[in-house]
């Protein structure tokens, strides 16, 4: 029998979402990962230090008993984030805060509408030492949804970049091979997140025998090619890529639904769809470096001392399971998977 051991990992971007919705996918979570950072993005968004505190309450009340979990908070950066707001966001032990264009994605809108309405935020935060973390995509509705990603890294990455060197910036969620080559020639203040649904599956799985609203995210998935780049970059040995699932949980009737929300609930097999990416690719070698590695390096945080253990096993994720009053579809949920994460 196959087994693999590895460090806890971390997952460096999740959605937890609040309330019920909270209650229903932190456990998946905190069974996988020992610390994760979670996303900002809820309605209205986590803007102020003292939001991120209460949210972290809400967070460590919904944990199961027993385990042992630690949220890292981020902060919504918005057109009009007070400089003062860094230092207390600082106090309150908030590490990233995260740079939504308006518009780019699930309650974004009120993401930044000109990057260089933050830059004295920005700066705040080079000066403090917390990270920046991207949505890298054009909102232009002039420009391809396919070419957002890449058109972002001209227009906002190369003169962020520039303008503030020393500001550690992950470039969350890749999906090209335009972002791909773009970090991995960037000097040690940049690095990337990359999903699971990204390293396994190109824009086709969209569109299989008809339109299959959970393979929907955003970034939208993209062409094989750029699938491939991405796995190289994941299993390449690079410590600039890392775990971060960008799972993001909705109700299956708003994902099948006439306007379907973007986003794959994937945190109940994390590790497993990993597994798979990287073994498909003979790299399950590489499989600690980025999903327990890399992570903390990059944020300056010491690593995890406990292992997890990962056997190829055959079994089958469930179809869907409770969220709140209604039913979310987990990624793949229904099908087996080769891979099982043991404990
Ligand atoms: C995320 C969500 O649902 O909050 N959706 C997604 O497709 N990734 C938002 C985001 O991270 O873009
Ligand atoms: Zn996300």
């Amino acid at each position: 029998m196959n087994e693999i051991r590895i460090t806890r990992p971390d997952d460096w971007h999740v959605h937890l979402r609040d309330g019920a919705a909270l209650a229903a996918v932190l456990p998946a979570t905190a069974r996988q990962f020992a610390r994760a950072i979670v996303m900002p993005n809820l309605r209205p968004p986590i803007t102020t230090a003292a939001l991120a505190q209460a949210y972290r309450e809400r967070i460590l009340a919904a944990l199961p008993e027993g385990a042992n979990f630690t949220p890292l908070m981020t902060m919504y950066l918005t057109d009009n984030t007070p400089v003062e707001e860094i230092r207390r966001a600082r106090d309150a032990g908030v590490v990233a805060l995260k740079l939504y264009p308006a518009g780019a994605t699930t309650n974004s809108d009120a993401g930044v509408s000109d990057i260089r309405k933050t830059y004295r935020t920005l700066e705040a935060m080079q000066r403090e030492g917390l990270l920046l973390l991207v949505h890298g995509e054009v909102t232009d509705p002039e420009v391809d949804v396919f070419d957002r990603e890449a058109v972002f890294i001209d227009r906002v990455m190369r003169p962020l970049r520039k303008d503030f060197p020393e500001l550690k910036v992950v470039f969350e969620h890749i999906t090209t091979l335009e972002a791909a080559q773009y970090v991995a020639e960037s000097d040690r203040f940049t690095a990337a997140t990359l999903t699971p649904q990204h390293l396994l599956y190109n824009r086709n799985a969209i569109f299989t025998g008809g339109l299959r609203p959970h393979y929907y995210c955003l970034p939208v998935l993209k062409r094989e090619q750029h699938r491939l780049a991405l796995i190289q970059a994941a299993t390449s040995g690079s410590n600039k890529f890392f775990l971060g699932t960008d799972s993001a949980p909705h109700a299956s009737v708003l994902k099948e639904n006439s306007v379907c929300g973007a986003g794959c609930y994937t945190a109940m097999s994390a590790l497993e769809l990993y597994a798979e990416a990287f073994e498909a690719m003979g790299a399950l070698d590489k499989l600690e470096g980025f999903a327990s590695f890399h992570g903390p390096d990059f944020y300056g945080l010491p690593r995890n001392t406990d292992t997890v253990l990962l056997r190829q096993e055959k079994w089958s994720l469930p179809e869907s399971v409770p969220f709140g009053e209604a039913l979310i579809k987990p990624l793949r949920g229904g099908e087996s998977l080769g891979w099982k994460f043991i404990g």
